[in-house]
């Protein structure tokens, strides 16, 4: 048997795990437990690592070992359960990690040396297991982060090449998982701009279902790399076993579920190796993106409650600070502004009580102006005709009005018709002999190459030198990846990979210089919303489609595996829905307006107003507070989902109208959730338009009654959004 290590990756006491002996001889059993769950690990007679369970944990340790026996992993073609498939040697099924050898051979095989615990503190552990090719001087360990109270799991493999010469590695995932239900419901998303995270949810059947991009940048634009799969049954908000998994990547990934002969589900998911065989020098290590995955068997709402608890408290930068209200420019003035114009806008931010005017693009490019989406990109010095007392001098102005001042980037891209592009053409992701192709007029610039890196730096970094006050940043990435070829990369195959390395290098700069900075994560709606990349920004962007019935669907998908603090939502001009409706809309998230507040009716106006009050006052539940589902827009009339604080004192249910067929309404209560049965709250409607009356006399209920009989919203077609507000009478 094999002595397991001592020595962790990072500082903190180091426990050697138990070695369960098992009664087959010579096993060794690794359970990863949380909270509720344990997924173990087992290590065979021939030293290969297996998965053998993910499911509900054991109160006692021992019994884990019983547990490999139970199950047959295997048919005539070898095992389906290896905890990190190779190729070439004794798997013949969809590999996790496949390598080319340093001396062209194409084997390889993983055997068990060690393995490690890493506490780092009450909640989080982190278990490290060695693997070792017998042949190749080539290692790879398994990581897996554990969050206990969480019930999360964040894993990921780093590759280690010890041999003399380059290796390729032709396929590298993060994780190989081995699940068992008696069926598989895949609920995944896809879509294209401004109609973002359109479910579809079927029953997997043999043979392998991928979910991916090759799109380079923005590359969940159609297809994010976020699922939920239910083991047995569809799961339902309270019932049933379902795993929620997001890829922390914010580049081309490759998600595979393969129900096996002996119906269980290999799950493979990693970087996508499309076009990506990945050199490695010798002695170099990649490591790969982290999967994170929770599992609840008491349905959705509490794999919800596990993934946003984990992301305000471990992933999302400032995941447990407030957010910024705020007023954008982009839709009322487009690329057509000044400072006059700026400066009405600045007492409008103030007007309407948010804290913070939000200057989108347009303001920079002098030799070719930013007047419109097909020049400019790349030169970030203030445009002199519209702004010819720079930056600075708006900041002072936003400040002097009692409000905070941001500004919108594009960092990573260039339009041709620029100095920059002018400049640096080898900064340009493109083919040297073709045609170049656009999007949205412009091409990406080529961040594996350091000057490049360091330039996207600069970029932000020169706007914080100048002006130490500017108070937030809306990064965008309107771009895919055409033509990929960079004219700094050895091998051209490591750029996708690279590229989102280099990214992530950028930004891990920006934010050990910049915290708490505040930055959305826009991609033209998104195209960019992931673990990876939200451990950067406070908050991302859903879709450029501002349409609040539109929204209430996207907002509704993204809410299962993402905190409302997270979501920006603006109240535009978007869709036919009075400004009540839109404003409700905005308010289940990070709200924002982008509107031309002088054209509000002065009713319109008092509403926006306190509105934002409202918003304020039930800020707590909704950025730091537990969400629930209570009616889905896909399957109801009428969708409904409250917020409830963490002391469960107050609460915020939003309901809408989302079937407008004649003679729809709400016709029975419906029952709350997350409350507290033993207090007596007080229950009201909210952000009612001034003028109109409430349908809904204010009253006094229990929890109980709350929760076990239900609120009527009364939502109806001249009332299709209803806010009720419920705090507990003390
Ligand atoms: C993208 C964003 C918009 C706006 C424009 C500016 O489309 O999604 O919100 O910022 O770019 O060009």
């Amino acid at each position: 048997m094999n002595k397991i290590g001592s020595k962790g990756l990072f500082s903190g006491i180091i426990v050697s795990l138990a070695m369960i002996a098992s009664a087959r001889a010579q096993s060794v059993v690794i359970p990863v437990e949380t909270k509720d769950n344990a997924l173990v690990l087992e290590v065979g007679n021939d030293r290969v690592l297996n998965m053998v369970y993910f499911g509900g944990r054991l109160g006692n340790k021992d019994e884990y070992k019983n547990i490999g026996g139970l199950n047959n992993f295997s048919g005539t073609i070898g095992s389906y359960n290896n905890a990190y498939t190779t190729a070439g040697t004794s798997n013949l099924v969809e590999p996790a990690i496949q390598v080319t050898h340093a001396d062209g051979n194409k084997s390889l095989d993983l055997k068990y040396v060690n393995h490690t615990v890493t506490k780092i503190s009450d909640d989080v552990s982190l278990l490290s297991i060695n693997l070792k090719d017998p042949v190749y001087n080539f290692e790879v360990t398994l990581n897996y982060k554990t969050y206990y109270d969480e019930n999360v799991t964040e894993q990921w493999s780093v590759i280690k090449n010890r041999e003399k010469k380059s290796v390729v590695l032709n396929k590298y995932a993060s994780a190989n998982l081995c699940l068992q239900g008696s069926e598989y419901w895949l609920k995944h998303y896809h879509g294209d701009w401004a109609q973002e995270m359109k479910p579809e949810e079927e029953r997997l059947s043999n043979g392998i279902k991928t979910i991916d991009s090759k799109l380079g940048t923005r590359a969940d634009l159609f297809q994010p790399p976020t699922f939920m799969l239910s083991l047995g049954k569809s799961a339902t908000e309270e019932s049933g076993e379902v795993m929620y998994g997001n890829l922390e990547w914010s580049g081309n990934f490759r998600l595979d579920f393969e129900v096996d002969p002996s119906n269980h589900l290999r799950l493979i998911a990693g970087i996508n190796n499309y076009a990506s065989d990945y050199v490695l020098k010798a002695g170099g290590d990649l490591e790969t993106p982290k999967f994170v995955y929770t599992l609840s068997d008491k349905g959705k709402g509490e794999a919800t409650h596990n993934f946003h608890n984990w992301a305000r408290k471990y992933k999302i930068a400032d995941g447990e600070g407030p957010r910024l209200t705020l007023l954008n420019n982009w839709e009322s003035t487009y690329f057509d502004f000044n400072e006059d114009k700026l400066a009405s806008l600045l007492k409008d931010t103030k007007k309407l009580g948010v804290d913070l005017f939000l200057l989108d693009d347009g303001w920079f490019g002098n030799k070719y102006p930013r007047n419109g989406d097909h020049a400019g990109l790349g030169d970030w010095q203030e445009n002199k005709a519209k702004l010819p007392h720079d930056i600075g001098y708006l900041v002072k102005e936003a400040n002097m009005n009692g409000v905070k001042f941001g500004i919108w980037v594009e960092p990573e891209m260039v339009n041709p018709k620029s100095e920059l592009y002018e400049k640096h053409p080898d900064w340009v992701v493109k083919q040297p002999q073709r045609p170049e192709i656009y999007m949205r007029n412009q091409l990406v610039l080529d961040l594996t190459n350091p000057a490049v890196q360091d330039f996207v730096f600069g970029v932000v970094d020169g706007l914080f030198t100048k002006n130490p006050d500017l108070a937030y940043i809306k990064w965008d990435c309107n771009s895919v990846i055409f033509n990929a070829n960079s004219a700094y990369e050895k091998n051209q195959s490591n750029f996708y990979t690279d590229y989102v390395f280099g990214l992530y290098k950028v930004l891990d700069r920006l934010r050990s210089k910049y915290p708490k900075v505040p930055m959305m994560l826009c991609s033209g709606g998104g195209g960019r919303v992931d673990y990876g990349a939200l451990h950067y920004f406070t908050e991302y962007w859903p879709s450029d489609d501002t349409d609040p019935l539109e929204r209430i669907f996207i907002q509704w998908e993204n809410s299962y595996f993402y905190p409302a603090l997270t979501s920006s939502n603006h109240v535009t001009d978007w869709g036919k829905q009075p400004i009540k409706f839109r404003v409700d809309v905005a308010m289940m998230g990070k709200l924002g307006f982008d509107i031309v507040v002088g054209k509000l009716k002065p009713n319109e106006l008092a509403f926006c107003q306190a509105a934002v009050n409202t918003y304020k006052q039930f800020s707590e539940a909704i950025w730091h507070g537990d969400q629930y589902h209570l009616q889905d827009p896909r399957e109801n009339d009428i969708a409904s989902v409250i917020y409830v604080d963490q002391a469960k004192s107050s609460a915020i249910m939003f309901n809408y109208l989302v079937n407008w067929r004649v003679g729809t309404e709400s016709n029975a209560p419906i029952r709350l959730k997350g409350l507290d049965p033993e207090k007596k709250y007080r229950v009201e409607e909210v952000n009612v338009m001034p003028g109109s009356r409430s349908t809904i006399k204010p009253s006094t209920y229990s929890g109980k009654f709350l929760m076990t009989v239900g609120v009527n919203p009364d939502v109806k077609s001249w009332r299709p959004s209803v806010l009720i507000a419920v705090k507990e009478l003390k």
